[in-house]
């Protein structure tokens, strides 16, 4: 049996970045478990994805904390009591507060559609169309006080074809974070990426870290 890394997701709404996770976490070589999925929206299609799992879910609702620390620390609460030692933000539509961001420093990751430090924010595939940008895509990177800006752990392109909308975009890109956050995912629990003060340390990540950026799409 190996040791599972504990990983609390948290999501607003679809959920089908958790889903990849929960399907990566079948297989019986994969180091990571869904300890818990917290929500911030009650009813969204990730707690059934998750519940459909056999998944511990809890809906914390923003808008029942009068404070925006009231509210993380309401899901802090929830994540340490499920033994979570990592925490996968995974379409979570919430800014989380620098302090609950620091007490979580180097085990608070999350999913951007774009190619970071680029298009960072909301309307990724609108503005990168705009852009006229030819490649885009997705990155997995670790969680600092200032929005999308840490450290990128791994990064798959993702192409824009002439005629794309954002719709269009969005999906080509869903399918690239499907197969990246996974593998982000593996390499973080298996210890083979860390957080080493602001800068990502990588250990064994194949050759020329290979396993790092474009997975086979
Ligand atoms: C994804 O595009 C992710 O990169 C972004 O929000 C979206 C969430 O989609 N942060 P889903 O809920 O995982 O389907």
């Amino acid at each position: 049996m190996i040791d599972r890394t504990r990983v609390g997701v948290l999501i607003s709404g679809r959920g089908s970045n958790l889903q990849a996770l929960i399907d990566a976490c079948r297989s019986c070589d994969y180091p990571a478990t869904i300890a818990c999925v917290v929500s911030n929206v009650a009813g969204v299609e990730g707690l059934g994805r998750a519940e459909r799992a056999g998944i511990t879910t809890h809906t914390v609702p923003h808008t029942a904390y009068n404070s925006r620390k009231a509210f993380d620390d309401a899901i802090d609460q929830v994540l340490r009591a499920s033994n979570a030692t990592l925490v996968c933000l995974a379409g979570f539509m919430r800014v989380l507060s620098d302090s609950f961001v620091l007490k979580w420093h180097g085990r608070l990751v999350n999913i951007h559609p774009s190619l970071l430090p680029g298009f960072k924010g909301l309307n990724v595939h609108r503005r990168v169309i705009e852009a006229g940008a030819r490649i885009s895509g997705c990155s997995v990177h670790f969680v600092v006080p200032e929005l999308d800006s840490g450290p990128i752990i791994a990064q798959a392109a993702v192409p824009v074809w002439p005629g794309d909308t954002p719709d269009s975009l969005a999906s080509r890109t869903l399918a690239a974070e499907h197969k990246l956050y996974p593998l982000a995912l593996r390499l973080l629990a298996e210890g083979r990426v860390a957080l080493d003060g602001q800068s990502v340390h990588f250990r064994d990540v194949g050759e020329a870290g290979g396993e790092l950026f474009s997975p086979p799409l």
